[in-house]
């Protein structure tokens, strides 16, 4: 009886220091007269997020709005963990490209380089002059000369996808994502590898035993891990380590390395990697593998069902790319037409506005440093700034700014106009590839794959909704890159 009740002073007293050291906690931002949103213990802003039900782009697009006199907001991350929202335009632009950006360059990701050997060659992982090295590497893959030889791979890949479309799609619903990693998959294995991933075979029977479909396809698709290892990677390296949790898991990797031992064809990133000296070859093709399918997938699929959704959008890109094929004999895969279609890159970005395959980037403070005075009517005065502590994660919130009425007029209009004349490098009110330093260097392959695929499709179909009733397609709450929760169904019909 005696030790049933001293256990249960036990518990009591242990419940009552949680709940000290939670609200001692909470009080981090406000004993430093920083506002924002009450945290409640342990799950801090992101209980939602925490539990499923909203990704963590929105949850932090609700603090964005809530905020509008704020310059940054001062909230918690899960477990608690004191972290400052960025909202203004100038602020951010110092933090990715001014002179802040040296104090908070590395993306805070917790992804362990003994166990995941791979993952951390990627410049998104890696930090300090690690980063700077491997970035260093990869950068000559992407110049305006090494993109116009890579074009003939995203070429060759767009005449595999038309009679791929042809014989297999026409007059059937498809899964517009499932359809778009065939065609990148493709792309990359092509360009980066010299391979041919059997990916749009013509018959089912060709395309057994594509291990790039099979390994690769499930691997950013949601399932019931996709949670916590999303909270692992974003909030929690203890988290990582109890799951062991690998971003390329074990299999996938011993497969990588085979490839790069057994491949290097001319003309190929491989190759071009190769004739560098010292640089990590499986640990950069994992990157471009990685890095090179899935956002790029994602991209066209919803620029597919953006399109669906809008026919005066669809018709206005149909006239452009009759145009512009007319000025190049019918072709639109070489590097000037591609180029010409403007219309056509405006959709993409107007795509990636609404859907950003990032909804955040998350930075730490690895040198303090001081931000202005906290809201927008007070000066720079000295007295209200904020000291950035070590370690403090800076969230850039791209979903929220990406859907600011401020910024965008009718934010929730696809109207890729936005985009005709704007260079979208200007200001950083455009995220979806970052900026500054570290911004993607992928970034023109990301849109040149992603273009010709498109008009090749709608060179020949338009594209629909598979069902006319099928309510609006939702972002799956559970994934670090943005993914449908259900899939994007579409159809197409000959024009
Ligand atoms: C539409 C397609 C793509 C989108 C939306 C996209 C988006 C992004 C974003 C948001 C970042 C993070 C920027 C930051 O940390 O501030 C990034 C980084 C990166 N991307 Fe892309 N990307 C795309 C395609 C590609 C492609 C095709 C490649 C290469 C094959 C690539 C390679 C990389 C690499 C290596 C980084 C890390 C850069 C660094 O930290 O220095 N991306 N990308
Ligand atoms: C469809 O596109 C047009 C042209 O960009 C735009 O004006 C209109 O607002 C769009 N409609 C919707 C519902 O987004």
């Amino acid at each position: 009886m005696l030790l049933l009740l001293l256990l249960l002073l036990l518990v009591l007293l242990l419940a009552l220091a949680a709940r000290w050291r939670a609200s001692w906690s909470n009080s981090h931002w406000r004993r430093r007269g920083i506002c924002g949103p009450q945290g409640c213990p342990l799950l801090g802003n992101m209980a939602l997020f925490a539990l499923g039900q909203r990704s963590y782009g929105e949850v932090y697009a609700q603090i964005y709005r809530e905020h509008p006199g704020l310059r940054y907001v001062g909230f918690y991350r899960l477990f608690n963990e004191p972290a400052l929202l960025v909202r203004d335009e100038r602020l951010l632009r110092e933090v990715l490209v001014g002179s802040s950006f040296a104090c908070c360059a590395d993306n805070a990701v917790n992804v362990d380089a003994q166990r995941d050997v791979l993952a951390s060659c990627n410049p998104f992982i890696a930090s300090g002059d690690r980063w700077r090295k491997l970035r260093a590497d990869l950068v000559p893959l992407f110049t305006p000369s090494r993109l116009r030889q890579t074009l003939p791979h995203v070429a060759a890949a767009c005449q595999q996808l038309r009679p791929f479309v042809e014989r297999r799609l026409i007059r059937e619903r498809f899964e517009a994502k499932a359809l778009a990693t065939r065609y990148t998959l493709q792309v990359i294995a092509s360009a980066a590898f010299g391979l041919d991933a059997h990916c749009l075979c013509q018959d089912e029977q060709q395309e057994q035993g594509s291990e790039w479909l099979e390994w690769l396809v499930p691997l950013f698709q949601p399932s019931a891990w996709s949670l916590p290892e999303t909270i692992a990677l974003l909030h929690s390296s203890r988290l990582a380590s109890i799951l062991q949790h690998r971003y390329v898991p074990l299999s996938l990797q011993h497969w990588l390395c085979d490839l790069v031992r057994t491949s290097a064809s001319a003309n190929s990133f491989l190759r071009w990697l190769g004739e560098q000296q010292g640089s990590d070859l499986a640990g950069h093709a994992t990157t471009l593998l990685l890095e090179g399918y899935e956002t790029s997938a994602m991209l066209l699929a919803f620029a597919l069902y953006e399109l669906s959704l809008n026919e005066s959008v669809q018709r206005r890109v149909h006239a452009e790319l009759t145009e512009v094929a007319k000025r190049h004999g019918g072709l639109l895969l070489g590097h000037a037409a591609l180029a010409e279609l403007r219309y056509a890159e405006a959709t993409l970005l107007e795509t990636l506005r609404l859907h950003p395959a990032m909804q955040a980037l998350q930075k730490r403070c690895t040198k303090s440093f001081t931000l202005p005075a906290q809201r927008w009517d007070t000066d720079t005065e000295t007295d209200s700034s904020l000291q950035v502590a070590l370690g403090t994660v800076l969230v850039l919130p791209v979903q929220a700014i990406h859907l600011d009425p401020q910024l965008y007029a009718e934010p929730l209009k696809f109207q890729p106009e936005r985009f005709m004349d704007a260079s979208p490098g200007l200001g950083c009110r455009f995220l979806a590839f970052g900026a500054g330093p570290r911004m993607c260097p992928g970034m023109r392959l990301g849109l040149a794959q992603t273009k010709a695929a498109l008009v090749t499709l709608l060179q020949d179909y338009s594209v629909h909704l598979a069902d006319q009733r099928q309510p609006p397609v939702q972002v799956s709450p559970l994934t670090f890159l943005t993914a449908s929760k259900q899939g994007i169904w579409l159809q197409l019909r000959k024009r």
